[in-house]
């Protein structure tokens, strides 16, 4: 039988105590144990960018953590983000038509929110650089930046 370990954290303000295997990806972890489908799979291989989530404010990629690294942080999600669909990002989106199938949209929103969390205005090459892990096959990409910067300017200092 496979050993499995104590994992502590918080998830968007919970604390959460699991045992888990040492194999264990944050992002199955995020979907599998606690049922939070918000974030995405898309290529399992660090391509994509529809993993986002935060993990201590740091925008990273959860399918390219284990579990277990995320020991006793902080770790926040698209649903601990806007739990009512009313974040600033998310009504920009909306506003803007930044999503189509919607598939990269949680990741693209948690990559520009960590954007907004160091830089409150940000210039358009500041976001395509923010965000130029996450790939979209359905916007082209210049309604997902219009939406972070009309965010910014709602948001911003
Ligand atoms: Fe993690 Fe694509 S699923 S980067
Ligand atoms: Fe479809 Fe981005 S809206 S992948």
């Amino acid at each position: 039988m496979e050993k499995l370990y104590p994992l502590s954290l918080a998830v968007n303000g919970r604390e959460v105590s699991e045992m888990v295997s040492a194999r264990l990806l944050l992002v199955d972890f995020l979907r599998d144990v606690l049922g939070l489908t918000g974030t995405h799979v898309g290529c399992d291989t660090t391509q994509c960018g529809a993993c986002t989530v935060h993990c201590d404010g740091q925008a990273v990629k959860s399918c390219t953590m284990l579990a277990l690294q995320a020991q006793g942080q902080a770790v926040t999600t698209i649903e601990g983000l806007g739990p009512r669909g009313d974040h600033p990002l998310q009504q920009a989106f909306r506003e803007e038509h930044g999503l189509q199938c919607g598939y990269c949209t949680p990741g693209m929103i948690m990559a520009a929110a960590a954007l907004l969390d160091t830089n409150p205005s940000p210039d358009e090459a500041a976001v395509r650089h923010a965000l130029e892990g996450n790939l979209c096959r359905c916007t082209g990409y210049q309604p997902i930046i219009a939406a972070v910067i009309s965010a910014s300017r709602k948001t911003g200092q």
